[in-house]
């Protein structure tokens, strides 16, 4: 196990009657790809949620980099250096492909944009940086042929790609990923597939990978987390989750057992 990056600990989250998450811990080490699977309503897009800090867990504890986050709120984790992006894409449609990008980084830097009205060399210096590295990554991704399109007139599948690199405008060292191959065809889901692969190896950057594509998860992660009722029900190597008759058991009647081996 490398240094850990990221650990819940027993973290519980109840909607009223329901738990969503229920005393489920997981660690993501530095540089790897952990994945979240589990069927649907298993409290996975919960635990993003509370990963990020956009919700407050009942019970538990989150370490960041070994220190305790679990009070902090979500643009201070994005400041430490998480980022996340959605299974529903959110980019500004009638804006520009860098501009979602200038913008992103624009939100994160909340405080500093404040203080650059008083101050508009300083803003206009923090523009251009932003504008720079927002080229660099649509370069990183191939799509610097885009930049100046609006969002909207791009595929779905190129679409993601901008959320991927919107979310690394902040040069996360925590990626996590809600969903990132939904609706994509297959050649879309192969390139995905290398992508996050490169954003790990190029990048150092740890990711938490929640996904439904069962060819995702096998090709790219070192480790695999079962939810089932939010409650951790497996976890180790992919090969072996997918094979173990518990998460099986779970998944039967969603079609997941299909999807897994084909
Ligand atoms: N904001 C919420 N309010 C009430 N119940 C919720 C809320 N979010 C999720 N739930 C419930 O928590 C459980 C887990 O949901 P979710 O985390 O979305 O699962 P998954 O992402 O694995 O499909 C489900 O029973 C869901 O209905
Ligand atoms: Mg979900």
């Amino acid at each position: 196990m490398t240094v850990p990056i990221l650990e819940a600990k027993a973290i519980t989250k109840r909607f009223g009657g329901v738990t969503a998450v229920n005393a489920a811990s997981l660690t993501v080490g530095k540089g790897q790809i952990v994945g979240l699977i589990g069927p649907n309503g298993s409290g996975k897009s919960t635990m993003v949620n509370l990963v990020t800090g956009e919700m407050t867990p009942d019970e538990g504890q989150f370490l960041f980099n070994g220190h305790d986050i679990t009070a902090q709120p979500s643009y201070r984790r994005a400041r430490l250096g998480m980022a996340r992006s959605f299974q529903l894409l959110r980019l500004f449609s009638s804006l520009s492909v860098e501009d979602n990008l200038v913008l992103a980084n624009h939100m994160r830097m909340q405080s500093s944009l404040t203080a650059s009205i008083l101050d508009r060399a300083a803003a206009r210096e923090e523009e251009a940086a932003a504008r720079k590295r927002a080229r660099e990554l649509l370069a990183w991704f191939d799509l610097q042929e885009f930049a100046s399109r609006p969002v909207t007139a791009l595929s779905i599948g190129q679409q993601r790609m901008v959320e991927l690199a919107r979310g690394m405008m902040s040069e996360p060292t925590l990626f996590v990923l809600d969903e990132p191959a939904a609706g994509l065809s297959p050649p879309n889901v192969d390139r995905l597939i290398q992508l996050i692969r490169r954003m790990r190896d190029e990048f150092g950057m740890s990711i938490l990978l929640v996904e439904h594509v069962m060819r995702v998860v096998r090709d790219l992660c070192d480790h695999v987390v079962v939810l089932d009722s939010g409650e951790k029900i497996a976890e180790g190597e992919p090969e072996a989750v997918v094979k173990d008759p518990v998460v099986v058991e779970a998944y039967i009647g969603t079609g997941w057992k299909r999807r897994a081996q084909g």
